[in-house]
């Protein structure tokens, strides 16, 4: 199978980013090579984890952009430079429009720290979704893996795992548990899948091929 070019968007820590590039080293990515990392933010310290590793980082900065529609456009030329196959977003926290998602239907995929639909849309991201979820006292959260559309959280759910919300859980301990238990293991997971063929689309919702 041809290599396929993985793009990862990233604005801040990159665990996840991190949970990919071991998933390479490992060989469980399938036919996918991270080939280039890019930040929305010039001190997004998931560079760092791409420099580490040799992987080629680029930085399209949102705020020097009027609004979303010039930035989006600005990321879907760069992704076609960089001819990407799959684009990841790994704690990438810029919310793309149709310019980008419709140059590339179902080959962007999220990771979001919620089981969707619950705890996710417009304003849920990174702390607040956890905050979310321990004021609704759920006993139950976790993540999941999505392809991305133009409506926030709102396309094709690709993977999900529950994590359990423990008594005295501040949105910190929660937010740990959920990364290390589910979004390091299902973000590479729904990685590899895509890059082995076996993820495809109807009406809405996805079939995998296990
Ligand atoms: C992760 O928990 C990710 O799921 C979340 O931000 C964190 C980024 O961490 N993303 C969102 O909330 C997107 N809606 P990381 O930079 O260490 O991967």
């Amino acid at each position: 199978m041809n290599t396929k070019n993985i793009c990862v968007l990233v604005s801040g820590g990159g665990t996840n980013l991190q949970a990919l590039i071991d998933a390479e080293k490992r060989g469980e990515l399938g036919s996918g090579k991270i080939t280039c990392v890019i930040a929305s933010k010039t001190d997004a310290y998931a560079l760092e984890r791409a420099r580490t590793n040799g992987i080629k980082t680029r930085i399209l900065i949102r705020k020097e952009y009027s609004d979303i529609a010039s930035y989006s456009k600005a990321m879907r030329d760069i992704l076609f430079e960089e001819k990407a196959d799959l684009i990841v977003y790994a704690g990438f926290m810029t919310i793309l429009d149709e310019n980008v998602c419709d140059a590339f239907p179902n080959k962007m995929i999220n990771v979001h720290p919620a089981l969707i639909p619950s705890f996710c849309g417009k304003g849920f991201y990174g702390l607040h979704v956890h905050e979310a979820a321990l004021t609704k006292g759920v006993k139950v959260s976790g993540a999941t893996v999505h392809f991305v559309t133009a409506e926030c959280d709102a396309g094709p759910i690709i993977l999900q795992k529950a994590v359990e919300v423990k008594n005295g859980d501040t949105p910190e301990t929660l937010q740990k548990r959920i990364m290390e238990n589910a979004e390091w293991k299902i973000l590479p997971k729904a990685v590899q899948l895509f890059c082995d063929g076996k993820i495809t689309v109807k009406d809405g919702v996805t079939i995998i091929k296990e």
